[in-house]
């Protein structure tokens, strides 16, 4: 009977240990949060947060195509002593933004009408894809054909997107630049859709880094890693 109830207790501490770990202190925690103001001298902005600017029809899009099923949009802090980010981190390509990205805080997704974290990284984060973003042509050819772009590509190619169709008189001003291999036939064209168009609009707006209250000038202070 005694080990009987010694289980219990111990079952009851193994799953009610993490409850309460991960679920209920973080929802007290967060249920107390105020909005921070922005300090004009420390972070050189006065007021309260900016308004996240992707609320359009593309975001629907990114939502209906699964992109999140692969895709993140969240920089990890850092827990623990651990690097989940650290400087210059996701801004090895040429457009850099003149502030450093940093690790992604609460109020980065506030007025967002969804939060779109994401589940796991099989693709790369893109919540500073807007900054790292090629061309608006460059992005049809990548979702109506990834492995144009990298042949070693496991992305999906997101042909529905796009639009199939007979080339009259010249070619449609918007059509896919593909290479030979990828080409549509002889005659034929591919055009981005109104949804490919929302779509790319909306990944070239990602961009998850102007200056949070006290953490702005706390990042631009910290030593760069390589
Ligand atoms: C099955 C997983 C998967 C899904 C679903 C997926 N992707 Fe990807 N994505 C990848 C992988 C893997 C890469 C890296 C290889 C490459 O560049 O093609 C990638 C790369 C990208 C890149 C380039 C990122 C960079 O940093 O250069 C963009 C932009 C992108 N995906 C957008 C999308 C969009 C938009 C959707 C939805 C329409 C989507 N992805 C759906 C796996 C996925």
């Amino acid at each position: 009977m005694t080990n009987f109830r010694t289980f219990i207790l111990r079952l009851a501490a193994a799953f009610g240990l993490p409850w309460l770990c991960l679920i209920v202190l973080p929802a007290i925690h967060y249920q107390q949060l105020t909005p921070v103001a922005y300090d004009k001298d420390k972070d050189g902005l006065d007021g309260y947060f900016p308004q996240a600017p992707i609320n359009g029809q593309g975001q629907l899009v990114y939502i209906s195509e699964g992109c999140n099923q692969c895709h993140t949009q969240m920089i990890r802090p850092i827990q623990l002593g651990l690097d989940g980010w650290y400087k210059g981190w996701g801004q090895d390509q040429e457009a850099r933004p003149a502030t450093p990205a940093r690790p992604n805080v609460l109020r980065d997704y506030l007025g967002e009408r969804y939060a779109l974290l994401g589940i796991q990284r099989i693709g790369p984060d893109l919540a500073n894809f807007g900054w790292r973003a090629p061309s608006a042509t460059a992005l049809y050819q990548h979702l109506y054909s990834p492995r144009s772009v990298h042949d070693w590509s496991t992305m999906p190619a997101y042909t529905g997107l796009f639009k199939l169709q007979k080339i009259q008189g010249p070619i449609s001003e918007g059509a896919v630049k593909l290479p030979k291999k990828f080409a549509p036939p002889a005659g034929y064209e591919v055009v981005p859709t109104q949804e490919a168009k929302q779509l790319v609009e909306y990944l070239l707006s990602l961009k998850k880094d102007y200056p949070v209250p006290g953490q702005g000038a706390a990042v631009a202070a910290s030593p760069a890693k390589k």
